[in-house]
């Protein structure tokens, strides 16, 4: 695929749900306005957040940088996998690991940093030369990371633009990637462990435990606060909103004009590992909006897959609650395993997240989406097969779909059925090796 070949649009999936979102509300209980959020988010970003059209263009100067960090990404078919477990599925993997930051979360990164610069986020004080202590009212933004792959990719996006970023890594990845730290700094972010004491939530959750493993809902509490407490500074999320979502399909549109290379029109099943939902949408919802609408892949499962032990969408309750700990984001309806939760210390940090994205959420809740859980202890060994046959080391977090995809490929082998599995590969793991490490040393 050619680099004209990137999606012009967007796909909104929301006119093509099965009933309308309930909406977000605000502190009064009452649904939230468009101009209660222009204190944290730029005017468009808002206004994509609440659209009903189902095509939202994507601006020149956005497709270009996509075409730049590696878009389009490939579609391989893995048959070292197949091979080395003699299925006779097939099975295809969407490569987003081979984007310059390594994830997935580049395509909305730089969108976010986009339309933040558009909308007035003035040039960064030390690209004109007046040191980065200069407060004469240039913008920031500021936000939370996980598994520090979209701390990465959003402190690249800013670099691009020229904007300052601000970044709030949950503890416990900040402690075991130096890697990702390295690379944030290096395209110049400002960087925390979360919980910090730059926050009041932070200050909070330190007081509570002061080796504090920090947490998504945590991490986002401190982003948040920064960028009410200062004009100068916009909040930024790495998923689970709508527009977060929404521009992560250009991953599924490419996908849907690449099965057709292969001839595969009409896959079994679509994969995606899931934390707040941006990946698994990106590259599901485009085929499943066809689905939705009868026009296409209307034999096919999509499939969400998240860890047996933060399970948000299989084990949480569908109802309202805060996207972060503080209580400062509005309330959503979404699966949530409630916003206190610290979710357990697994490998996959990218997946740590208490809650869900809204309309993932109601795609689950109606039965048009397959929430699945699987235990790390199987998704690392998806890992290594899939190091050891496609040679390619994933990320712990992507390796959620491959976990899937491998139980059903060895269920075709039982049946003997021809099967096609396509799976999002979203990030590699060549800034993971730490924890993988701990886990071969652990098996000795
Ligand atoms: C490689 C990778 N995959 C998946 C995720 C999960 O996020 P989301 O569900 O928004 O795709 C993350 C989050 O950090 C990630 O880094």
């Amino acid at each position: 695929m050619s680099e004209e070949e990137i999606p012009k649009q967007y796909y909104n999936i929301l006119p093509d749900l099965p009933r309308p979102l309930d909406p977000y509300l605000g502190p009064d209980g009452a649904p939230v306005k468009p101009e209660q959020l222009e204190a944290i988010f730029p005017k468009e970003l808002i206004r994509q957040e609440m659209s009903g059209e189902r095509f939202v263009a994507i601006p020149e100067e956005v497709r270009g940088l996509l075409a730049r960090v590696g878009r389009p990404t490939p579609l391989q078919r893995a048959v070292g996998l197949e091979k080395r477990r003699g299925t006779p599925a097939r099975i295809y993997y969407k490569n987003e690991g081979s984007l310059f930051t390594g994830a997935h979360k580049i395509n909305t990164a730089i969108a976010q940093a986009y339309y933040n610069a558009r909308e007035g986020t003035e040039r960064l004080a030390t690209h004109q030369g007046k040191g980065a202590k200069d407060k004469s009212g240039k913008r920031r933004l500021s936000t939370e990371t996980g598994a520090m792959q979209w701390g990465t990719a959003l402190a690249l996006a800013c670099s691009l633009f020229e904007l300052e970023c601000e970044v709030f890594a949950v503890a416990d990845s900040f402690n075991s990637k130096p890697g990702r730290r390295t690379l944030i700094e290096l395209f110049g972010a400002k960087l925390h462990s979360s919980p910090s004491p730059v926050t009041e939530a932070g200050r909070r959750a330190l007081a509570q435990n002061r080796n504090h493993p920090g947490s998504l809902g945590i991490a986002i509490s401190e982003a948040i606060e920064l960028a009410v407490s200062d004009e100068r500074t916009k909040y930024s999320l790495g998923s689970v909103l709508n527009h977060v979502l929404l521009h992560q399909t250009v991953i599924g549109q490419e996908v849907i004009e690449q099965l057709k290379l292969f001839d595969e029109r009409e896959p079994d099943y679509f994969i995606g590992c899931f934390g707040g939902g941006s990946n698994f949408a990106g590259f599901a919802y485009p085929a499943l909006g066809l689905k939705l609408q009868r026009k296409a892949f209307r034999e096919s499962e999509f499939r969400a897959v998240e860890p047996a032990e933060v399970p948000s969408l299989t084990a949480g309750e569908y109802r309202y609650d805060h996207g972060d700990t503080a209580g400062y984001t509005p309330k959503m309806k979404m699966y949530s395993l409630g916003k206190d939760t610290v979710p357990a210390r697994i490998m996959a940090a990218g997946l740590r997240y208490h809650g869900a994205a809204p309309s993932a959420s109601l795609l689950v809740n109606e039965g048009k989406v397959k929430a699945i859980a699987r235990p790390e202890a199987e998704v690392f060994e998806a890992m290594r097969l899939f190091s050891l046959s496609e040679g390619l080391v994933p990320a712990p977090e992507s390796s959620h779909a491959i976990a899937d995809a491998v139980a059903l490929a060895l269920e075709a082998k039982r049946k003997n059925e021809e099967r096609v599995i396509v799976f999002n590969l979203s990030g590699h793991g060549f800034l993971d090796l730490q924890s993988y490490q701990e886990k071969l040393e652990a098996a000795r």
